[in-house]
């Protein structure tokens, strides 16, 4: 079982402040995550001053985060990927700088830092740059393809990205408090259960990816809800345009692939917290549960990433070589075909 947690800070305290641990341990590594803790509060009051001088709070408040627009809700999601995206990257470029200065050396980073750097770009590639822009771009899209006036259920798809939100401001809150999980983007046990990673890295992962993918649950409904219910007077099925196709191949993977993802994680929480035993071995539980509800979740998470940019392709080249697309049908029996396979591809024997 875990230590007993402080009543407001849970596993955290004080030491955990990025900048008192640099001060504290004055090693190239804290110094590092203190720089990187420094940008994102500097990036945060930026955004808060700029807010305040240019009096943008009340047309942000009302006009995008309280709004129900499906293109105003996908330009959201498209900005916090692309938000998201920049410090994967920066990540990304610290790390092969690691790689590159490390060799025979140990580098300017610890091998625990070098952890949290990959499982935060893995998890933040996945989960909050590569899925949020896909459901931005189908939110933006499909409605307007399918001559909807908006998606089948406005408020869910608000909802959906503010846990996705929420998940990404954990993510970015461990830059500054705390530590980010060294698990991975699988987050597999025993590494992620309590007696190999008692701190709090590993929480904020479970609860970053928990919300985005009750997020994805919920978009995912609410995308074959509207593609089913919504089309405008003519628009059959067979007429849609394959990018729709393919947003409701994606969507039906949605639904069915998160839910154990969901899971998983939240099993792996009772692991860790309340003596649960789900996947420690030694106490009758079986890790590869985890192995199998993970990847009943990720090997269709690469079809819901693909088949939407398969749908752009198509449009995009048929429409500026002004050709109907060729064998619409067969690519339409295809991308379903693609969705059922997704599921019997499995990396676990
Ligand atoms: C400029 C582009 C990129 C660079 C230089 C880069 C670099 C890296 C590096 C150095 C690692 C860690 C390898 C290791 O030591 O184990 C890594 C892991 C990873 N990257 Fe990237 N990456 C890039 C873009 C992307 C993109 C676009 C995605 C996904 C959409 C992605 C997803 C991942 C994942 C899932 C991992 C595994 C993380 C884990 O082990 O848990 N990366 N990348």
């Amino acid at each position: 079982m875990a230590e007993p947690a402080h009543p407001l800070l849970g596993l955290l305290d004080r030491g955990d402040i990025v900048f008192v641990d640099a001060w504290r341990q004055g090693t190239s590594s804290a110094a590092v995550a203190a720089a990187a803790g420094g940008v994102a509060v500097a990036g945060l009051l930026a955004m808060l001053v700029l807010l305040t001088v240019r009096g943008w709070w009340r047309p942000l408040w009302r006009d995008w985060l309280t709004s129900l627009d499906h293109k105003k809700i996908g330009i959201m999601y498209i900005v916090l990927a692309l938000v998201m995206f920049a410090r994967a990257l920066a990540e990304a470029v610290v790390m092969r700088t690691q790689q590159a200065v490390a060799v025979g050396d140990q580098g300017f980073l610890s091998g625990e830092h070098f952890g949290q750097l990959f499982s935060t770009h893995g998890s933040i590639m996945i989960f909050f740059m590569a899925m949020p822009f896909l459901t931005g771009l189908i939110n933006y899209v499909m409605p307007i393809q399918i001559g909807a006036r908006d998606m089948s259920f406005p408020f869910m798809n608000a909802v959906s990205l503010g846990l996705t939100a929420a998940g990404a401001a954990l993510v970015m809150t461990s830059l500054v408090i705390g530590r980010f999980s060294t698990g991975g983007w699988s987050g597999y046990p025993p590494f992620t259960g309590i007696d190999f990673s008692p701190g709090p890295g590993v929480d904020y992962w479970i609860w970053a990816i928990t919300l985005t993918s009750v997020d994805s649950t919920l978009t995912g409904i609410n995308f074959a809800v509207t593609l089913y219910k919504e089309r405008a007077p003519g628009m059959h099925l067979m007429r849609m345009p394959l990018f729709c196709w393919t947003a409701l191949c994606t969507s039906i993977l949605m639904v069915f692939s998160m839910t154990p993802l969901t899971l998983a994680t939240l099993m792996l929480w009772l692991d860790r917290h309340f003596g649960f035993h789900f996947f420690t071995v030694a106490a009758g539980g079986n890790l590869m549960n985890y192995a199998n509800l993970f990847w009943l979740f990720g090997h269709p998470e690469v079809y819901i990433l693909i088949l939407p940019a398969f749908g752009v392709w198509s449009e995009v080249i048929s429409t500026f070589s002004a050709k109907a697309l060729y064998g619409y049908r067969s690519m339409v029996y295809a991308t379903m075909c693609i969705a059922v396979l997704s599921f019997t591809v499995s990396p676990v024997p």
